[in-house]
């Protein structure tokens, strides 16, 4: 393999950076690594503002932690309140354009005072710390509003993205055992009304816990209200106060559950808790980011995802940036929308996903080059691997070669970035998230936990305690520790393969196990499969990620019929649409293939890994040892062929 072309810093990024020189980042490391306690205690005490100190940095008896034990905090105070008696009282802290066009400049004492009287609302109709709320909106200031307003009165919330549909909405509601659910009438998306209150209509016919049902009017389209349950935000508005003090929490109590998918059909619901979790993404906000007073910082991911929870809102909010927030799609009304919002609003920081810049290169650089982008200094990755190419375009036609890219790699577990370059310290190599983050030890490891050499292909394990780590699996703690703690004894597992090269950078290579990666969401097959064979034409169905020039893999399904005549082109195009309507539209796939058998072991389990080998390279060249009926590949991969 050739050597990688490597980027270091330039001086002048670097004279003005927060941390200088690899000097710089491994004093940081190191004494992270030797001193945990004393480091992350000086983090905690510079970054957050506590109501009342913890007595211990970190608690850890493998899986459990505790991160600042007996320590009182409040996010939304350290969000907010804690900014209005600095200069930042009349910064803009969200700077949003709807994709209609309209535009809303907030500043840090605006927000303080719309989350102040919508947590007024929530606490005058009963809603107190431990509840549990969800949260299911576009991309709008009030989804950040109703998050904040949650986590002053330490209501759990849980943000269902807005593009899941009403039955992964009423799972979500059920798991959690929510009694609220904060909503719009809808959203805007290419031009086009999306309607999000039906959904949850239709969610909440199987969820009579449900006491309330909050409506923002963001369209103004006609939708009907269920007298006693759901009422308007601005009628509530109306008799808000705007006395309510920020409720002093345990630096452990549950900030959010976010669910994610995993290699089960039930999505599991990653919990996150206060003070740790908050303390991290802050750091990571200045390490990562670099960011400065300055600064104007554009995250393009949606608020239903994790990196919306802590670079849109817990992160920039809590160090005091200025939010760009964009509601619609990068290409409408034209190609060129990103690069308009960048050229109007000065971003500085750009942080975005492989998926968007693949798509924005396939369009052509005469959108981008249409724009004075000469406000950007810094631009990020995040979701998927990066591959080389979109790297360099990236770097040279968006950053014209002067902004360092910062390859951020982490996971809705992890709740902070773990993995990236600090720009202003380590050199670049298109394609890897370089180094740990301070005092974070990774490793990667066969699967009987002995280390690879350089250069290896091994599993990713990370071996000591970080503040934002996840705590548990929502109602179900074992499943958390047999998914995460026990493939490799003492460490946690990731799930993704990894290499470490002769300099210790971190080369990420994907998914382990039955979890695809969509667009930089992650979907697990197993989750597509039930879809499928809940069909009443459908026997069985078989469910693998397919190599995607754009979203990096895309869903493919391997279907076997019931008895019966079926049109196979019309029955393809409902199946898609079936599970677009189970899960939501991103997981419609891409390709339905209809076969008489799936390949399987003896034992009866689905190879799916011989799948992916047709998916992927048209033919199987793995071991078929425990294949039951070789006839099955061979049919497979013909009928691959003639595609
Ligand atoms: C993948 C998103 C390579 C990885 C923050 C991980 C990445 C999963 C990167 C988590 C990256 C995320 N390079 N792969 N920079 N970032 N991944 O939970 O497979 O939605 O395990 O969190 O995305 O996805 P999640």
């Amino acid at each position: 393999m050739s050597k990688p072309a490597v980027y270091p810093p330039s001086a002048e990024f670097v004279s003005k950076a927060r941390v200088q020189g690899m000097e710089g980042y491994r004093a940081l490391h190191e004494e992270a690594v030797n001193h945990p306690e004393t480091f992350w205690g000086g983090v905690a005490e510079r970054e957050i503002h506590w109501f009342e100190k913890w007595t211990k940095v970190v608690d850890w008896n493998p899986p459990d932690v505790k991160w600042f034990v007996g320590g009182k905090l409040n996010v939304s105070y350290n969000c907010l309140d804690r900014h209005l008696d600095t200069p930042r009282k009349n910064k803009a802290a969200i700077l949003w354009e709807g994709e209609p066009g309209e535009q809303r400049a907030i500043t840090y004492q605006e927000l303080h005072r719309l989350v102040v009287r919508f947590a007024s609302v929530l606490k005058s109709r009963g809603y107190k710390a431990g509840d549990r709320a969800i949260i299911y909106m576009p991309m709008i200031p009030e989804a950040v509003i109703a998050m904040l307003a949650c986590t002053r009165l330490g209501v759990i919330h849980s943000v269902v993205f807005g593009g899941f549909s009403a039955e992964a909405l009423k799972a979500r509601i059920q798991d959690l055992g929510a009694t609220a659910v904060i909503t719009a009438d809808g959203g805007y998306r290419r031009g086009k009304e999306i309607k999000l209150k039906p959904a949850v209509d239709e969610a909440l016919l199987d969820c009579p816990d449900v006491r309330d049902c909050i409506v923002y009017r963001r369209t103004g389209s006609d939708t009907p209200m269920k007298e006693g349950r759901d009422n308007w935000w601005h009628t509530l508005d109306e008799t808000a106060s705007e006395d309510c003090p920020a409720v002093p929490l345990d630096s452990e109590h549950p900030l959010y559950v976010l669910y994610t998918s995993g290699t089960t059909g039930k999505p599991k619901g990653i919990l996150h808790t206060t003070g740790g979790y908050l303390t991290y993404v802050t750091a990571t906000m200045k390490w990562v980011f670099d960011l400065r007073e300055e600064d104007t910082y554009w995250c393009s991911a949606d608020i239903g995802w994790v990196t919306g929870h802590s670079y849109i809102v817990y992160g920039p909010l809590a160090a005091g940036a200025t939010n760009v927030m964009y509601e619609g799609a990068p290409d409408y009304p034209a190609f060129d929308r990103w690069w308009r919002i960048v050229e109007k609003y000065k971003v500085s920081i750009l942080y975005t996903s492989p998926t968007a810049i693949r798509a924005l290169i396939r369009q052509g650089d005469q959108w981008p080059d249409a724009h004075d982008l000469s406000s950007l200094r810094l631009l990020g990755s995040v979701g998927e691997p990066i591959n080389p190419a979109a790297w360099e375009w990236y770097h040279r036609v968006i950053g014209k070669g002067r902004c360092p890219i910062v390859d951020t790699w982490w996971q809705t577990e992890t709740g902070g970035i773990l993995i990236a370059p600090m720009p202003g310290a380590v050199p670049l190599k298109p394609g890897s998230g370089t180094l740990p983050m301070p005092g974070l030890v990774a490793d990667i490891v066969d699967l009987n936990g002995f280390e690879v050499p350089p250069g290896k292909e091994g599993y990713l394990v990370l071996r000591r305690p970080w503040p934002s780590m996840a705590r548990t699996i929502w109602g179900d703690p074992d499943r958390y520790k047999e998914q995460y703690w026990t493939k490799v004894p003492g460490a946690y597992f990731t799930g993704d393969a990894a290499r470490c090269d002769e300099d210790g950078y971190y080369w990420i290579l994907g998914r382990v196990d039955d979890v695809m990666n969509v667009s930089g969401h992650r979907l697990s097959t197993m989750e597509v499969e039930s879809a499928l064979v809940k069909h009443a034409a459908v026997a069985e169905a078989a469910v693998v990620g397919k190599p995607h020039e754009i979203t990096g893999q895309a869903v493919c399904c391997f279907v076997t019929l019931k008895k019966g005549q079926h049109d196979h082109d019309a029955l393809g195009k409902e199946l898609r649409q079936w599970v677009a309507h189970e899960i939501g539209a991103f997981a419609r796939p891409e390709e339905i293939r209809f076969t008489d058998a799936l390949p399987k072991t003896r034992s009866g389990k689905i190879m799916r890994r011989l799948l992916r080998e047709i998916v992927t390279n048209h033919t199987v060249a793995g071991d078929v040892t425990t294949l039951e009926d070789m006839s099955v590949i061979t049919s497979l991969a013909a009928q691959q062929d003639e595609d």
